[in-house]
């Protein structure tokens, strides 16, 4: 091997010296273009105000967009995504500062109803939730409470559309009376997009959504998500690192609170700005 060659294949030198550990300003672009949320000084408290989870965390989450939250465990990525549909406000003693903008309305202003809110800015969660009822009715339950359907072949039509989108059709078209329970994980978390994007949601929040999945089921979701991004916003907070680089195109890291870096997906992984995104993406904390 000549020298030039060795050159060429060696590891590329970094060329800025990486933020000290014990900056916890944020690092990276916050912001972005065509902004469908906008986080400004966010921070939240639990206990009445004894413990603070987020620490002034400012960030856009764009359009067509999947951002990444990523971190050590108790860091604050779930703390931080149910902030962005209010779901904190069903919790006793937390309390919420900043602005969240929603196509340049405040969520949190005195005059937003949280229902309509949450479906448009719906929620997956990591355990698969079916309600205890039939997989038709799972998906057509949201939208016959917000009006969306006014008889029985729209709502067929609905359930019908919102089932291929997931994915989740073809395995269950034969068997629509019985009960969402029934399905395996990966077919229950299906039929749970399935019923988030039946309200025709905006942003879609989504909270280590693969995490109780194999890899194969957890392969079709992946998939799913790059589809549904061309509709919607979608935030999730992953612990696979893996999945974060396959599914976004912008990464959060978080760290006790702190949002550290935010960056491009390929930046944050390849090229990170912070000491503390460095030693995390390289294993050495969390
Ligand atoms: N309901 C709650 N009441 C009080 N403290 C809470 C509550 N939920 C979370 N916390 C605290 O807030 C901090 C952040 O927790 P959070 O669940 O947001 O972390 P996380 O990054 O999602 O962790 P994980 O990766 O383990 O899911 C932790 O210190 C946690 O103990
Ligand atoms: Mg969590």
């Amino acid at each position: 091997m000549d020298s030039k060659h060795t050159d060429k294949t060696a590891a590329p030198k970094r060329s800025h010296r990486l933020v000290p550990k014990e900056d916890r300003n944020t690092v990276g672009e916050k912001q972005v273009e065509n902004p469908k949320m906008r986080c400004e000084e966010v921070s939240v408290f639990y206990d009445n105000g004894g413990t603070k989870a987020i620490n002034s965390v400012s960030l856009d989450i764009g359009d067509n967009e999947v951002i990444a939250m990523i971190g050590p465990s108790g860091c604050g990525k779930s703390t931080f995504i149910r902030c962005l549909n209010r779901m904190n406000d069903t919790i006793e003693g937390c309390r919420v500062d900043g602005r969240i903008y929603l196509d340049g309305k405040n969520i949190y202003d005195r005059d937003v109803d949280v229902v309509p809110l949450r479906a448009r800015v719906g929620m997956v969660f990591q355990k698969p939730n079916p309600f205890p009822k039939s997989i038709f009715d799972n998906v057509a339950y949201a939208p016959r409470i917000h009006g969306l359907v006014t008889n029985k072949s729209e709502t067929e039509e609905l359930v019908e559309k919102s089932l291929i989108r997931a994915g989740l059709w073809n395995e269950v078209k034969d068997r629509l009376t019985q009960p969402g329970t029934g399905l395996s994980g990966g077919q229950q978390q299906r039929l749970c997009i399935a019923r988030t994007i039946a309200v025709n949601p905006e942003v879609i929040l989504m909270d280590e959504p693969c995490s109780a999945l194999d890899p194969i089921a957890t392969a079709i979701i992946e998939e799913l998500i790059e589809e549904l991004r061309q509709e919607y916003a979608i935030a999730i907070v992953t612990h696979s690192m893996q999945q974060a680089s396959r599914v976004s195109q912008r990464t959060a890291y978080f760290h006790l609170g702190d949002l550290i870096e935010i960056g491009p997906t390929e930046q944050i992984f390849l090229n990170p700005l912070h000491q503390l995104t460095q030693d995390y993406i390289t294993g050495r904390f969390g």
